[in-house]
Parts: C-alpha cells; structure tokens; sequence
C-alpha cells in the first residue's frame, strides 16, 4: 500500500491510536529505559550488559536487533563490525555460523575478552517476559519484521500492557510492524538535529506511532508542548549527563533512554 494512503487510512479509522494515559507510568514520572542495557558500565548489547539492566530494575531494555545473511536475528548495533571488532563489513554480509563467536566485548576492556555475540533467540529464552523490551529494528531487511514476531510468539512474550515497543529509524519498517499488529507501540526515531531536518512531521508521525525517539540535542518545551498536544510521547536518547536526566524530567519526557539507567532511577525516585 502507499505510504500516503495508508497513513491517511489509518488516522482516519485511528484504529491504533493509543493514548498518554495507556502507559506503564504508574508509579514513576518518567520511565527508565537502559540503552544496550547498561551499557556504561558493560559491554553494550551483552548478556553482561542485560544482566546487570535487570539488577538495577529498570522500565525497559532498549536492544538492536538486525538480521545476519542466513536471517538469524541477532543484537548488535553497528553497521560496521571493523569499529568494535575484528572483522570487516556488517552482520548482513555474514552467516550466523561465521560470526556467532564472534568477540564483542574486548574492545570494552580486556576483562570483557571472550564475550560473544548475542542471538536475539537466546534474549528471549533467557529473559522472556523479566524484560519489557525497546526493541529497535536496525538495518531492516527483507522480513526480519515477522522473524521477531515468530520468536515473541515462540517464547510467549507479553505484548500486551505496553510490554514491547517496537522502534526503528526506518519509516517502512514501522509501517510493516503496523500492519502485522494494529496496536503494539510504535517509536519512530529521528536523528536529525534541526526542525528542517525533520524527515516526518510530527503529525504524520503520530498517524502510525505513539512516541518519538529523539535525539537530546533536539528535546526542548517546544516540541514537548507540540507532543503532548497530539498525543506523542518524547523519549530523548542517549543522556547520560545527571543535569540533563533532571531537566527533562522536569520538562515531563515520558521516558529516557540512558547507558546508565542506574542515575536516571535515583533521579526519578528523588
Ligand atoms: O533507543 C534509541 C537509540 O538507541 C537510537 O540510537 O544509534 O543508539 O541505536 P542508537
Ligand atoms: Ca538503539
């Protein structure tokens, strides 16, 4: 369908339009989501990382997950695997069986040698239903959509209550997320640092999502206040600066996407 006319469809019917008040916040102001898990302190997109996100109990596990050559889901952020590894190119361009001892935690620091890389499988066995998941589509190809959907059924994943969210940079991948499921939360994320910049407006935004990822440098009261008047939530990323987690706190950002979720808790606790 046409991009056009399924967004005009669809904040017609407002088949899956959610709103402020359908979110996990009730007990805090503002949710806890750790980016990589907490990946300040381990290496990013690890067990190690998740483990210790699920010691320090925060709302969400922000993770990326991208699709190798043969299709096996795995959590890895970059595009390019030479920045934190050993070998050149992208997870696309390798099969699992090729990069599945694959070191990703030696550039963190020697202690972290040997950590491997993560199946996306494996998350969810572990885990299951211990996290709720920001779960980022990174590098969509061909699929991957139902491939992740296979799997929270295969492993019993709660999507309901606002469990998972689903988040991409990637506008025809969100859109195919909305088409296999009318009401799982949706976050586009932008990147841009400008209002000009902006790829989508905010009200096509909110015709298929119910949040914005954003990066910090772009949060002000402005956009909050455009936001909040249509019914979209703002999650800036990535703080990890104690001053700014308290500004936009006060600013009412429904959520902040941090390496250390750790600072952003004691913060919203105060
Ligand atoms: O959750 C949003 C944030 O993770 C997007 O940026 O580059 O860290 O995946 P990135
Ligand atoms: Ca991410």
């Amino acid at each position: 369908m046409l991009l056009k006319s399924y967004i005009k469809e669809t904040f017609e019917t407002k088949r899956y339009y959610l709103t402020i008040k359908e979110t996990l916040m009730t007990k805090k102001d503002c949710l806890v989501i750790a980016h990589r898990g907490a990946s300040k302190y381990k290496p990013e997109n690890t067990l190690l990382a998740y483990d210790l996100a699920l010691k320090i109990g925060v709302d969400y596990l922000e993770l990326d997950v991208q699709l190798t050559k043969d299709q096996v889901p795995v959590v890895y952020h970059d595009s390019d695997l030479s920045k934190k590894t050993d070998i050149k190119g992208s997870i696309q361009d390798y099969t699992y069986e090729e990069i599945k001892n694959l070191d990703v935690g030696k550039w963190f620091g020697e202690e972290y040698r040997g950590t491997k890389l993560v199946n996306f499988e494996t998350v969810l066995r572990l885990y299951g239903n211990q996290f709720n998941y920001f779960l980022e589509i990174k590098n969509p190809t061909d699929g991957i959509e139902q491939i992740i959907f296979n799997l929270f059924e295969k492993y019993r994943i709660d999507l309901t209550n606002h469990r998972v969210v689903i988040q991409s940079f990637d506008q025809n991948c969100l859109l195919k997320v909305r088409e296999m499921d009318a009401n799982i939360p949706i976050n586009q994320l932008i990147l841009k640092k400008t209002e000009e910049e902006m790829p989508y407006s905010l009200t096509e935004i909110s015709t298929y999502a119910e949040g914005l990822g954003i990066n910090q440098s772009n949060v002000n009261e402005q956009l909050l206040s455009e936001a909040n008047r249509i019914g979209l939530k703002i999650y800036p990323y990535t703080v990890n600066d104690s001053e700014k987690m308290q500004q936009f706190i006060d600013m009412g950002v429904t959520g902040i996407i941090s390496d250390c979720p750790d600072l952003v808790k004691s913060l919203n606790l105060n």
